[in-house]
């Protein structure tokens, strides 16, 4: 007898076991606390005939907008109030497989029980519709509370536009390299909402991959989780070092125009 939705998928549980083991760095980092943070990904190209078979387990549920971009796409979704250091250990039993109706309006959980996905959905989807529109490979999203980049956002001097990106590319080379495209910002909205889902893809269609909730936390998109994960610790890093710097008295140099200019010209970078 079956047991869980991973045994008919070997990518699928590939991915999931990513989303897991990244769920432990975010306890691990301190940026999860009780239930804060989720994850979605794309999964999609892991479905195969016999999982679309599955029946529902869920009433059909409304998305709380329309994405016509996801007709019949299917997500790993990390559940609402689930903590991350829970999913760490148990994926399935802190998270669940949805696929979006027919109608491009509605989901219905399908394996393995049914755990109600993250509060944050609408962003996720929007977000999610709006990469699939835009024909590009990126599958993952994530949203984490990382404690240096939310602390940066209390105050109003680096949230004007790309003042934070250059502050934190300018700590340490690899941070530009590694997050070339910095961070956007997003002013301060009720989480969950519709209306911070449509701001998060402004932001994210300003091209960047990392995204600033004000005074909340951060929301990342990348081809995989790993990789969502990778763009959001380096960012992290230059905020701690900034602290560290302030923390000891002074107001850190940062690398020079022309040092940063290099860094892009060497690695090739978008901007
Ligand atoms: P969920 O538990 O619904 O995923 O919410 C956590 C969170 O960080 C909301 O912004
Ligand atoms: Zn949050």
């Amino acid at each position: 007898m079956k047991t869980s939705i991973l045994e008919m998928s070997a990518g699928l549980a590939d991915t999931v076991g990513q989303v897991a083991e990244t769920a432990g760095y975010l306890w691990q980092k301190g940026w999860a606390e009780r239930n804060g943070g989720n994850i979605t990904v794309n999964v999609t190209e892991y479905i195969d005939d016999d999982i679309r078979k599955l029946p529902a387990i869920s009433p059909l549920l409304p998305a709380g907008t329309v994405l016509p971009h996801l007709k019949g796409c299917w997500f790993y979704c990390k559940g609402t109030q689930k903590r991350m250091r829970d999913l760490a250990r148990d994926p399935m039993a802190n998270g669940s497989v949805i696929r979006i109706t027919e109608d491009c309006a509605h989901y219905e959980i399908v394996a393995d029980s049914p755990v109600a996905p993250t509060s944050e959905l609408p962003s996720h989807l929007a977000v999610h519709d709006y990469l699939i529109a835009k024909g590009s490979p990126y599958r993952a999203s994530l949203h984490t509370h990382p404690i240096g980049l939310v602390a940066l956002s209390h105050c109003s001097r680096f949230l004007g536009k790309d003042v934070a990106t250059r502050l934190l590319w300018s700590m340490i080379p690899e941070t530009k390299a590694f997050c070339p495209r910095g961070l956007g910002i997003v002013p301060y909205m009720l989480p969950g909402s519709v209306e911070l889902a449509g701001a998060t893809i402004e932001a994210i269609d300003d091209d960047y991959d990392v995204v600033m909730w004000e005074k909340h936390g951060v929301f990342a998109v990348d081809t995989d989780i790993m990789s969502a994960f990778d763009q959001v610790d380096v960012l992290e890093k230059s905020a701690q070092i900034y602290i560290a710097g302030r923390n000891m008295g002074f107001e850190p140099e940062g690398m020079t125009d022309v040092q940063m200019r290099e860094i892009s010209d060497v690695f090739g970078l978008p901007k």
